[in-house]
This record gives C-alpha cells, structure tokens and sequence, in this order.
C-alpha cells in the first residue's frame, strides 16, 4: 500500500524512480510523484492515475538530477488529486517527502503548525509530516548558528519529527540544501535500502531495485538511515547505533516480469503445479513418512503438548487460515479456531498456556496482521508466520514459520499463494496428527497424495479455455453466489472474493446448506450460483441443495471430480477436475475458480493486475 523508491547516485534518477515505481505498481496506483534534485533545486512532478501518466508529465516537463525520491499512492487521508498525490514539500518549498503509513495524529499536529503559520495545500497526513520535518529542520540549523548545512542536521530534524508522531511509515526526505543526500525512516511500513557502487537506492520492496543491486539491507522498525552516493548510515530513532545485516537479493528479473502473459493475474495461476512443489520441497520424508519443518523452531515433544491452534490473517490468507483450522482439527485432532487479524488484535481471547497462534500474511506486511502478532506475542504466545516475503516484517519477528517459496506475487488478486498457503497449512496439520495419531502407512499415502498434486493441477490448467466460454456465457450478471461445504466453504469465499475484487460483479460465498436459511430469497434465472461439489463426504448434500436452486430456475454451474455424471446431468455448466482426498481439495478448487474470476474479468475489460481501489500490501489499519 503505497510504494516508495528512492535513487542517489551518479546517473539520471527519474529512469531509476519511473522503473522502480512501475515495480511498485501494485502497492497502489490511485497517483504517482516525483522530486528530484538538481543545481536549481528541487523539481517536483506529480501526477493523479498509473505511473503512465507520470511518465507522460515527465514527457512534458523532464526533470534533470541525480538524486530523487518518488512514490506510487494507495488514498488514505485525502481524496484521489494532483495535491494529494507525493511528494509533499514543506513550508519552505525546500525540502520534500514520501510517505507510505498513516500518521493518526495528523489532526492534532495539523492545527499547531497552521498557529505557526504554516499553509498546507493538500488534505493529506504526509504534507503534515513533511511541514513538520521542515520545521525541525529550520530550528536545528538556526541553533547551529550558521555552520553550513549538514547531513546530521536533516536527520535530526527527521527524528525531531518522528518521535512527535504516533502512527506508521516509510518514509525518504530530501531538502534542496543537500543535493547528494536522502534521509528514509521506518516504522511499521517497509523500507529496504540497495547497495549500488557510488550509488543507493530506497525502496518499500526490493522487487523495485532488483535490477540494479544484489546487496541489500532491509531497514527496521525505528531505523534512521542517511544515504549518499559512496555509503549509507544506519541510526536508531533515539540515536544509537543501528545493527544490519547485508542480504544478497534472492528475486531474480523473471519473478517481477510477466513474459508472455497478458497479466501477472493469468502468469501466477499458471506457476502453481511448481510453487506448490516448491511449498512442499525438502520438506516431505519418506523415511519418516512425515512432513519436516525445522523453520517452526519447536521439537516434536514442543509440538506434542500444543492443545489448540489459532489461525489469522486477512483477505485471501483469511480463508487459507479457515482451510488451516479443518485441516488442524482433522489431521493433526487439535482444536483449532480461526480468526481475523484486524479482529485479533483488539480481541482478548482467553488462550490456554499451550496454544500456537499462526499468523498468515503472502507480504509479511499486512499491518492488521502484523498487530495481531505482536499482541499474541506480548500475551506471551508463541506465534508462528506463513509468509510468502522471506524478508518481511512478520517473518522476521514471528518465533519461527514456514516459507512459502511461492515467488513474487505481484497480481493483486491473490491466486498462487493461497494454493501455496493452503499446500503448508497442510503439511503443519499432516505433521501434528504424525507424531501423534496417524500411522506410518497413512503417512506415506498421505505424501504419495502430496506428491501427485502439481500434476493435478496442470491438468486443471489445461481447462483454461473451457473456463473461459462458461465466463464469458455468465460475464453479463449482476451478481453471483458460491457455494461450498466442508473443505470447500472457505474455497467458496475465496471464489466470491476473487470474482468481487476483479470483475466488480458482487458475489457471496456461503456453505451450501446454509442456503435454505434465507439466501435461497434471492435466487432468480439472473443469478447464477457456482457450486463446489467434489465427490466428497458430503456430495450427496451438495446435489440435494443444487436441486433446490434448479427447482426455482437458478442457473448452475458446478466445480465437481473428474467423470462425476450426476453432477453433469443436474448443472448447466459443468468443470470437472480430477480427484483428490477432501483434505486437499481447496488447493485444486480454487484453481478453476481464480480462472473464472480472471477470465470474467476480461471478457468485461477490466485491469484485471490493478483491480480498483484495492492494493496488494496493505500497510495501515
Ligand atoms: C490485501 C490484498 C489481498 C490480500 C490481503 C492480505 O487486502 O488485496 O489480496 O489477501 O491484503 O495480504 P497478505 O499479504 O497479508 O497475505
């Protein structure tokens, strides 16, 4: 939510920031700016819309400069316009500033600036932040009495700042007075900084930077980083000396870049069959006829006296962690709950001493998700993060997780993640119910069934075409309704969800039974319901609540096993896959559903990669 890149060097910044920012994309895209400096000063550029209409106005009126700072915004405070939009500059003009965070005590710092004079143009948290840096900045050079401009000053005006503010950010700050420098702080948003040879970069993801360096740091809460061309300083908030650590960058050019496909959406649905390898790489033994996560840091005896699990997160990782909380209670026999992350974190659950608390977040940034963390962590829980981000905040600061090796997501529809969370998810209850329950035998089936699921899934993806024509026969409704049971309840939210944030057709995910109790009101022959209906245990219910939808003319479309005849003759349309024990029929239903998401999403034209008002990584609460 919000993307920042920042460049200071020896070469042109604006080619650095406009690529950068075009990484960035999918934290936000409702404007984009730039401020560059150079031997006039400071030349800011912003625009409302995509980063290509920032490099049109660029187009216009170039900016030339070696050291800029630019941004890619997800509104918050203040509504979609050019003055909303970063940079924002400060009382003098001088010094200006990108911001991804909210400052929630904005208001109060507001008004006692504007008592000081200060006029602000925008309605945004940020130009406050930047006023107020600007003011700092002013008090400790008049204090310096005249000795010229430094560094050390605009970092210390950036801490004065900083300690007066209750909120998140990541932050980049230049003032024209310093033509060579970039200030970036962080608190609670990422920030990562790119180690170059006489040059540096700052950016919210390393995705935005890749191309250009292999040697990062990835900033910390309270962190004061001063950037120059030759080096970097890295400062805690109160002044202490920062540690870091130096990461080789592990993302290659191909994980940000959609090569053939038209979208990243289509590109990152298609990778499943290897991300949900790579989710269960080096991670089963046959040996064992177990699953092995070392990342969890807990020994079997640890894991053996667990009495319930807690699942959270949001969006899409929301309804991974319902999969999760069946598949716990069946596999592992564990009591498990699930709960939302922005639910969680003002939630005082009473929690048994030995309760394992997993946080599922692809970014490892989501704020709701990364309070719940903490929350859990200061009630003294062990907390456990599925992350996609091997850098990310939630990874770094959770007692232990397991990766999900699943590449970058860029979409900011959800697809391959949710496979890959959902792939892990089961691994951790498979373990649990191995070193307690499930017998040597099982477990080996168990790791046989495992096993044949990339190739499953190609199968599926061969269905694409035929996904599309069913897409595009229902592309024209108004609304839509899923229907799952079981296993396949939390598929039916996240194909509800899928189609909700791409085509903007609104949609309903329900358990199936749950239709007669009041939603059945609003089937017509205009609203077509998509059911999940594998020939699980409780097929013949789902067939019995399809024939309810039929008996009042509501069309159907089923998601059913592969040669199921009944779920054929009773559907108007029909996706069959192939067959899978009910434990793992999430990972392959939700396959067919993203494909219909998508392709409704283009049959109706809409930018299916940058889906409205919505962004990938969501850094506020
Ligand atoms: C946002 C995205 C969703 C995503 C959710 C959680 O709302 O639009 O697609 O599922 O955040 O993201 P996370 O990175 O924590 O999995």
């Amino acid at each position: 939510m919000c993307g920042i890149v920042g460049y200071v060097g020896n070469q042109e910044a604006v080619p650095f920031l406009l690529e950068g920012l075009r990484r960035l994309e999918y934290r936000g895209y409702d404007s984009a700016g730039v401020a560059v400096l150079n031997e006039d000063g400071l030349a800011v550029r912003k625009r409302i819309g995509r980063i290509a209409n920032l490099a049109e106005l660029l187009r216009e009126a170039p900016v030339a400069g070696r050291v800029g700072i630019s941004h890619t915004r997800w509104a918050t405070h203040g509504g979609v316009t050019d003055d909303n939009a970063h940079p924002h500059t400060d009382q003098s003009g001088a010094l200006a500033l990108v911001h991804n965070g909210v400052i929630e005590n904005h208001g109060a710092l507001r008004e006692a600036l504007a008592r000081d004079g200060h006029v602000f143009r925008s309605q945004t948290d940020t130009e406050v932040l930047a006023h107020l840096v600007g003011k700092h900045f002013q008090a400790v050079r008049g204090g310096a009495g005249g000795v010229a401009v430094s560094a050390a000053q605009l970092e210390e005006a950036v801490r004065s700042a900083l300690s007066q503010v209750v909120g998140t950010y990541g932050i980049a700050v230049v003032h024209s007075d310093l033509p060579r420098v970039i200030v970036g702080a962080r608190r609670g948003s990422p920030l990562v900084l790119g180690i170059g040879k006489g040059e540096h970069f700052l950016a919210s993801d390393v995705g935005a930077i890749a191309r250009h360096t292999r040697e990062v740091v990835y900033l910390k809460d309270f962190d004061v980083a001063v950037v120059t061309p030759d080096g970097f300083e890295l400062s805690t908030l109160n002044g202490g000396l920062s540690g870091y650590e130096i990461k080789a960058v592990e993302i290659q050019e191909k994980d940000v870049d959609k090569g053939d496909y038209p979208h990243f959406m289509l590109k990152e649905i298609f990778e499943q069959p290897e991300t949900i390898r790579d989710a269960m790489r080096g991670r089963l033994s046959r040996e064992e006829a177990s699953p092995k996560l070392g990342g969890l840091n807990m020994t079997n005896a640890e894991l053996r006296t667990v009495e319930r699990v807690v699942l959270t997160g949001c969006g899409t990782a929301f309804h991974a962690a319902m999969v999760g909380e069946l598949l716990i209670e069946q596999l592992g026999h564990i009591p498990a709950e699930v709960e939302f992350a922005s639910e969680f974190r003002y939630r005082n659950l009473p929690l048994p001493k030995d309760v394992l608390v997993f946080a599922l977040s692809q970014s490892g940034e989501t704020a709701d998700t990364l309070a719940a963390v903490r929350e859990s962590q200061r009630k003294g829980h062990r907390t456990l993060g599925i992350c996609n981000n091997v850098a990310s905040t939630i990874a770094r600061e959770s007692d232990g997780g397991v990766y999900m090796h699943a590449g970058t997501e860029i979409g900011v529809a959800a697809t391959k993640s949710f496979t890959s969370q959902c792939t892990v998810l089961t691994l951790i209850a498979f373990l649990k119910g191995r070193i307690r329950h499930l017998s040597s035998a099982e477990g080996l089936r168990m790791i046989d069934e495992l096993e044949a699921l990339p190739d499953k899934v190609r199968e599926i993806l061969k269905l694409s075409d035929q996904i599309r024509e069913v897409a595009r026969k229902y592309s024209h409704v108004q609304s839509m309704m899923f229907l799952g049971r079981q296993f396949n309840y939390p598929v039916a939210l996240e194909g509800a969800l899928k189609m909700k944030e791409i085509s903007y057709i609104h949609a309903s995910g329900h358990p199936s039974a749950e239709l007669k109790h009041g939603i059945i009101a609003l089937i017509t022959p205009e609203l077509p319901s998509v059911f999940i209906a594998p020939e699980d245990s409780v097929f013949e219910k789902n067939l019995s609540n399809i024939e309810e939808v039929r008996a009042r003319k509501g069309p159907v479309i089923g998601i059913g096993s592969e040669g199921s005849r009944r779920l054929e003759q009773i559907c108007d349309d029909v996706i069959l896959i192939p067959r899978c024990p009910d434990y793992l029929s999430p990972i392959l239903n939700a396959i067919p559903l993203q494909l219909l998401a998508y392709h409704t999403a283009v049959a109706l034209g809409c930018d299916v990669d940058k889906p409205r008002n919505l962004a990938k990584s969501v850094t506020v609460e």
